[in-house]
């Protein structure tokens, strides 16, 4: 499934069709993650690949491996994330709005980690789920990031739930030269 993504005129919009701050997350974080994963269920896509038709200088696009933002939690909030007290919403540039209540944000299968984190749509009523989405974000302030402009020809492929990825705020003109890429899930 390929989308084009150009910023969209509209008011405090956060996503792939905005220009503000697009803190960390993954994308399509409401859907099953592969260790959920069943049969005719909507899962969340396993890899995420970006190309850049059209450069914004501006735009960064930050990259963050799941077990970078791990090293830097401590084990009970790391317990914490697995637990299903999380609710979910999904993004703005989804035309319908819904959310997925008691899920957990983190998944360990065997060695590896999966996260459904979503920066602006992932919410806890419980406190321990409170405590450990602020030591989740303190975690990934202090982590280590690559950072890339997806420059014209530039196409980057990566695992969507075990990297998150975010993008800086910029300017943009709306006047069809504006920043442009192509999307594409696996
Ligand atoms: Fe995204």
């Amino acid at each position: 499934m390929y989308r084009n993504l150009t910023p969209v005129k509209k008011q405090n919009m956060v996503g792939s069709h905005g220009t503000k701050n697009f803190y960390f997350h993954v994308d399509n974080p409401i859907y099953l993650l592969e260790p959920e994963y069943k049969e005719c269920s909507l899962n969340s896509p396993e890899i995420l690949a970006i190309l850049g038709l059209r450069s914004n200088p501006m735009a960064i696009t930050s990259l963050l491996a799941i077990e970078e933002v791990i090293k830097n939690l401590d084990k009970t909030t790391i317990d914490n994330l697995k637990k299903p007290i999380y609710t979910v919403r999904t993004p703005d540039s989804f035309d319908k709005k819904h959310e997925i209540k008691n899920i957990p944000i983190l998944y360990s299968y065997g060695t590896e980690y999966f996260t459904r984190f979503d920066y602006h749509n992932t919410y806890s009523c419980k406190e321990e789920g409170i405590k450990a989405l602020s030591n989740f974000k303190d975690a990934i302030s202090m982590s280590k990031k690559i950072e890339i402009c997806i420059d014209k020809g530039t196409m980057i492929i990566f695992k969507n739930q075990k990297i998150l990825h975010a993008r800086n705020e910029f300017t943009t003109n709306y006047d069809g030269y504006d920043r442009w890429l192509l999307r594409a899930y696996a």
